[in-house]
This record gives structure tokens, C-alpha cells and sequence, in this order.
């Protein structure tokens, strides 16, 4: 899988995904990443990528030549799924997105800056509004950490066993089983002692039935999805 991050701000997310599991995906191919700065698209001696907004009002908005031209250079190397726009007036990206997202060849994603894009970037060239949820950042890179995150670890032989991303919480929509290590008893604290019995097909119910209580308890939401 290859992702192309396109940005204003290319150090805010450059970090975030240069560490741990994602940059062990990285060396080992199993994703590209490619940060792209749009002050690169600009042809001013400013090297200006946003303007203030016509009618008027505060804030300012990403320019359109520099994201036509960043997005329109990919578009000539290869052919992308999506054109993945970050914005809170998106739709909300949960983990069914975020599988949806691992199943793709090539994204592009977008980071909104400041006021957002130009209208005419989101008409002509987006194929996908993502939101992280209902509050605003500063930008779409921490939100393009997110999905990258969420995406990357799902992709085959990213995380050593293949069955932990098939137990996380979300994944059937219901939330992950309590989990413990070693010692077995700790400030009075005791391991349950079913985990401690080796009977794989005990714990595994066990398991089950945990899920299934959290749920209940603390997101009863889900179970009516
Ligand atoms: N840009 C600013 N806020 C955002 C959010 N909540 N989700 C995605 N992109 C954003």
C-alpha cells in the first residue's frame, strides 16, 4: 500500500509516523509513505499557499494552485482509490473505515489548514470527506496520524500476530477482553484463574463473555449497530 500525505505543515506529521510499529512497516514495505509539502507547488517568492477568504470573515483558506498542482503530479505517477480530504465536516471515521481504507493500493490524503480548502479542491478533486470526530484541530495532519495509524496496522504482517487485530476492541463491534501479565497476584490483585489454566477453549469463552459485559457496561451503543 502506498499513502501520499499532502500538507502545509509537512513536520507535524512526519514524526508520528517515524516511530514503532509504523516505521517498522515502513522499512519493511509492507506500506510507502510520502510526505509532500505544498509550499513545494507554489511559484511566489513567499512561497504563499493560503489567502483571506472572499466576502469577507476570519481565517484563512489553502489556495487552489498549489494543492491542483501537488495532487495533479501524483495523479500523472499513478492511479489513487481516493483523494481522501480531512476535515471536520467529514464523515466520521471509526474501525470499519479504517479496514474499508486497508483493503486500497493508493491514497492520497489531504490535511485541511487554518479555514480549510478551497471550495473547488473539495468539488474537483476529493473523493472522500474524513472526520476523526466533533471537535476542531488546527489542522488535518493529527487527523491524517490517525488514519494512517488505524490503516497501517491492519495491513498483513504489520503486527506480529495476525490475530491481535482481529480481537481488538471495535473489530464486531464490540469492545476488547480485560488483558493481564505476569504477576499472577500483585498488591492483593489476582489474575483471574481461568487465563492461569491453559484450557484455550475456557479462556476463549471467558474472553467472549467479557467483551460482550464491557459492552453492556460502557459503549451499549455499539451492540445496537
Ligand atoms: N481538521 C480539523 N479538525 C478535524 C477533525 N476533527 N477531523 C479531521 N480533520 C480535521
Amino acid at each position: 500500500m502506498r499513502i501520499d500525505i499532502v500538507t502545509g505543515l509537512p513536520g507535524i506529521i512526519k514524526s508520528p509516523l517515524n516511530e514503532s510499529i509504523i516505521k517498522r512497516a515502513r522499512e519493511s514495505g509492507s506500506v510507502i509513505i510520502e510526505t509532500h509539502d505544498l509550499r513545494d507547488y507554489t511559484h511566489d517568492r513567499h512561497k504563499t499557499i493560503d489567502d483571506t477568504q472572499y466576502g469577507g470573515g476570519a481565517g484563512m483558506v489553502l489556495k487552489p494552485e498549489p494543492l491542483f498542482e501537488c495532487i495533479e503530479t501524483l495523479q500523472k505517477q499513478r492511479e489513487y482509490d481516493e483523494v481522501i480530504y480531512l476535515t471536520p465536516d467529514g464523515n466520521r471515521f471509526d474501525q470499519s473505515m479504517a479496514t474499508e481504507l486497508s483493503l486500497k493500493e493508493n491514497l492520497i490524503l489531504l490535511c485541511g489548514h487554518y479555514k480549510g480548502a478551497d471550495e473547488r479542491v473539495r468539488e474537483a478533486l476529493v473523493t472522500k470527506e474524513i472526520s476523526i470526530g466533533d471537535y476542531v484541530l488546527t489542522g488535518g495532519e493529527l487527523a491524517a496520524a490517525v488514519i494512517v495509524d488505524a490503516v497501517v496496522r491492519l495491513l498483513p504482517g504489520v503486527l506480529h500476530n495476525s490475530t491481535s487485530a482481529m480481537t481488538d476492541t471495535f473489530q464486531d463491534n464490540l469492545l476488547g477482553a480485560p488483558v493481564y501479565t505476569r504477576p499472577p497476584e500483585y498488591r492483593g490483585m489476582k489474575v483471574p484463574d481461568v487465563l492461569l489454566t491453559g484450557n484455550h477453549k475456557a479462556i476463549e469463552e471467558w474472553r467472549q463473555e467479557q467483551r460482550m459485559k464491557r459492552t453492556k457496561e460502557k459503549r451499549p451503543d455499539l451492540l445496537n449497530e
